[in-house]
């Protein structure tokens, strides 16, 4: 099932065109990586998708709705319920500890505080971040602060998490945990995530790539033809998700 669609998405910064006719479709429980060099386009998709940008040309619609012809406030209002966004820096509030920095968007879409500050915390654990609920931003690494961030986008379920480059400031290992959290979520709950990374280990844990040059996508890349006997690695991945048609891209 198509939970979020662009269509021929195209987006100028006055005189520039930084994305040109972007096609992307993304599937419930499908977690997309999106790859390119440094000003090729990427965050600048992420936000034309989740309604932080109108597309200067083009669709994007979310289920069934289309949603880049919607006022401002409507598309906000989408980021508290049904879409979540991690920034690529700079997103918690320095002045709430951890807990309600995570709980923030149940709190301003007027869930109880209590349930609200439980059900972000449930989010700790799984992100390894026991013990720091009670931490002000300041008083945790960039690598924490980053899965707090984490922890706010996924707290109300949403049908879409965006995430730019949410391993950016983590070792390859917690980059590894996270991304195995992230294919178990999606595959629990039919959450989509789509992910900008510049990491081939990241994109590598995504089912499919979308990669920008230029503010273009490439052709994608075939997968290499099965030898006989050979098993697809993404079946052998712990927890791994079953293909989706087509097949993993790679990065
Ligand atoms: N607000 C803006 N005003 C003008 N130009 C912008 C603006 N934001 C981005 N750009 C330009 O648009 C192009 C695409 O930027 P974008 O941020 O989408 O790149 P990116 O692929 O996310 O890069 P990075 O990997 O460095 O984050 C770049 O050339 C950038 O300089
Ligand atoms: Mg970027």
């Amino acid at each position: 099932m198509t939970v979020l669609r662009g269509v021929g998405v195209t987006h100028r910064f006055g005189a520039a065109t930084v994305l040109s006719d972007v096609d992307v479709v993304v599937a419930a429980g499908e977690l997309l990586a999106v790859t390119g060099p440094s000003g090729s386009g990427k965050s600048t998709l992420l936000h034309c998708l989740a309604g932080i940008l109108r597309p200067a040309q083009g669709e994007v619609w979310l289920g069934g709705d289309r949603i880049d012809g919607w006022s401002e406030a409507r598309r906000t209002a989408l980021r508290g319920t049904r879409l979540g966004f991690v920034f690529q820096s700079g997103q918690l509030l320095p002045e709430l500890p951890a807990v309600e920095n995570a709980a923030l968007p149940l709190l301003l879409g007027g869930v109880r505080r209590a349930e609200a500050v439980e059900r972000a915390a449930a989010w700790f654990g799984p992100l390894g971040l026991d013990g720091l609920q009670d931490r002000r931003p300041g008083q945790l690494s960039g690598g924490q602060e980053q899965r707090v961030a984490i922890a706010r986008a996924l707290v109300t379920s949403p049908d879409v998490v965006f995430a730019d480059e949410p391993t950016g400031a983590l070792d390859t290992a917690t980059g590894a945990r996270i991304m195995a959290l992230l294919r178990d979520v999606v595959a629990r709950t039919g959450t989509a995530v789509v992910v900008v990374t510049h990491d081939a280990e990241v994109a590598g844990a995504c089912h499919r790539t979308l990669a920008l040059r230029d503010g273009r996508t490439l052709p994608p890349h075939p997968p290499p033809p099965l030898q006989e006997g050979h098993v697809p690695a993404t079946s052998l991945r712990e927890g791994g998700l079953p293909a989706t048609p087509g097949g993993r891209w790679g990065a």
